[in-house]
């Protein structure tokens, strides 16, 4: 749907007469053609109809402009920084719910069930094929040994993703510990952060540098784009575990607005997405990995490799971002 129309059915739904309409309305951060099976599979399932509005950004500023008049419902988006933003600025509701405290494993849901996690990701390294060998690098705190001079690319240091692997550090080993780290990787560095995390694997296509960090599912996106089949052909995935510990996850998820309009059909939907059928086809389309119990990832997801996730929960992560971030300027690890 565009948002032309998304605009025109949210006008429509603020009549009285289309109150009682079997609708829910949802803001996405993910791609539309990432969730569109899903929408079709709920649709086919309860015959209700899921109005998506893409937001590319701003998520949070657009639910606070919009106050209690918003018609989303539901927000869907990625990462537990985005996902800990609209909770913390009060523009979601707790949603109490048998079916997703059963399908949702504690360490990736809030306990305070304002936020669920659908899909998990781990941050990885990506290996040169050719010159790294198995087994030289196993653990995130490897990234700072002297044998790495001058052979990691890597994003900005303030990327989301990184803030949230520099978070586990933390919580693993605590600030003072954490900067070191910081300091350790950027000394290690080949090129000054740069880039998403393909770009890297570019990089290591191209002979710049020999490891990166990224997360799991750009292995598939790599695969899957004829101009970056080769990058992905030149790296392997190393699973990295903190040490005493395991591998860093990062979620897409879900939470319910403060204002929905369609709170019944809102539960209904977030219901069907934590469905194991729901995870492992939402799953499968962005290559991550599905956490309802008796899932699998796809094939493809599988072939890279088992590994253990750290359990460090995740709303610790969260909260511990500003310190990762205070650390990453004290380290000017884009510097
Ligand atoms: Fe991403």
């Amino acid at each position: 749907m565009t948002l032309a129309k998304f605009a025109l059915s949210a006008a429509l739904m603020s009549l009285p007469l289309c109150a009682a309409a079997q609708e829910v309305n949802v803001y996405s951060h993910r791609q539309p053609d990432l969730i569109q099976p899903l929408i079709d599979g709920f649709t086919a399932e309860t015959g209700i109809k899921v109005n998506v509005a893409f937001l590319a950004k701003g998520m949070r500023e657009r639910l606070a402009a919009e106050g209690s008049r918003s018609p989303a419902d539901v927000v869907m988006t990625v990462d537990i920084s985005r996902l800990a933003e609209v909770v913390d600025a009060g523009l979601t509701q707790a949603v109490t719910s048998d079916v997703l405290a059963a399908n949702i494993p504690a360490e990736f849901r809030d306990p305070g069930n304002q936020w669920f996690g659908l899909t998990t990701r781990a941050r990885v390294i990506y290996a040169s094929r050719d010159r790294v060998a198995e087994g030289e690098v196993t653990t995130y705190e490897d990234l700072t040994d002297p044998k790495w001079a001058g052979r990691i690319c890597t994003r900005s240091g303030t990327n989301s993703y990184n803030i949230a692997l520099t978070s586990a550090v933390i919580a693993h080993h605590g600030e003072e510990v954490a900067l070191d780290w910081l300091k350790g990787v950027k000394a290690n560095l080949a090129r000054k952060p740069q880039g998403n995390d393909r770009a890297q694997v570019k990089a290591i296509w191209a002979g710049e540098c020999d490891i990166s960090v990224g997360n799991t599912y750009y292995m598939g996106q790599m695969l899957a784009d004829e101009e970056q089949t080769a990058w992905a052909d030149s790296v392997r995935i190393v699973f990295p575990t903190f040490e005493n510990s395991g591998t860093h996850m990062n979620v897409s998820g879900v939470a319910m607005t403060k204002s929905a309009p369609n709170r019944e059909n809102a539960v209904k939907f977030m219901e069907y997405l934590a469905s194991p059928a729901a995870q492992e086809i939402y799953a499968a389309d962005n290559h991550e990995f599905p956490i309802a119990p008796g899932t699998a990832a796809s094939e493809l997801v599988q072939s890279w490799g088992s590994f253990t996730a750290d359990t460090v929960n995740l709303m610790d992560l969260a909260k511990l971002r500003p310190a990762a971030l205070k650390l990453t300027e004290v380290a000017d690890f884009d510097g």
